[in-house]
């Protein structure tokens, strides 16, 4: 897909402010700092329409990008930071568990995981909870340029082990830097919305 246009919509904490057109959404999750927002961008070739931060905790609400007029990515807040409080905490989940529950058009989920590293228990959790809601999925390892090219098999089949994968279509080798993976993750786009 040719994106030609890409512009944030709303900034949502609650169902009232999600956007009323009825366009299809696709939806990010993972772990704080994975690089959620910089697939995002990388997606849609704008350097910072998603904001980015080396630090943990950047995005903090449910961010609607439109795409083309035609879909959205939601771009969410990560898991697993330690430095976050109960109560933001309790906060997170219960603006995560409704979105993803009870958004009819979300029609698939990027969880965004750490190719360097074996998925978290947090990573593990994500996973089983789309699960059981039966949403459509698929793994994406990000940050593949840190790791040798010699090593990408090994690091690959970890994580597809790690959080027992179907397939190995399940799982999208990432990089926001070199654009690795690309392709494959447009390709499943296109699948997801014709569908
Ligand atoms: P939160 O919004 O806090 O949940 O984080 P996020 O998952 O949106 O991460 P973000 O995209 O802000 O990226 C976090 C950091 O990782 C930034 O410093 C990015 O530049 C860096 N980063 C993201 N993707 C990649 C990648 O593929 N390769 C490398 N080398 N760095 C990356
Ligand atoms: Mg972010």
């Amino acid at each position: 897909m040719h994106v030609q246009d890409a512009e944030i919509v709303m900034s949502a904490v609650d169902p009232k402010q999600y956007p009323g057109t009825g366009f299809p959404e696709i939806a990010l999750a993972g772990r704080s700092n994975v690089g959620k927002s910089s697939f995002i961008n990388k997606l849609i070739n704008r350097k910072a329409l998603a904001r980015t931060s080396s630090k943990p905790g950047k995005t903090q609400t449910l961010n609607f990008y439109l795409i083309n007029n035609f879909f959205y990515f939601v771009d969410v807040p990560g898991y697993g930071y330690a430095k976050v409080s109960k109560t933001e905490r309790a906060k997170w989940g219960r603006m995560m568990e409704t979105y993803f529950t009870q958004r009819d058009q979300m029609k698939h989920v990027f969880l965004v995981v750490d190719f360097r590293h074996e998925p978290t228990i947090d990573d593990i959790q994500m996973k089983d909870f789309i699960e059981y809601y039966d949403i459509p999925y698929t793994v994406v390892a990000t940050k593949a340029d840190k790791i040798p090219r010699g090593k990408w098999n090994q690091h690959f089949y970890q994580i597809k082990k790690a959080l027992n994968l179907p397939s190995d279509e399940s799982l999208i080798l990432f990089s926001s830097e070199t654009g690795e993976g690309f392709d494959k993750a447009w390709k499943l786009i296109e699948d997801i919305l014709e569908d």
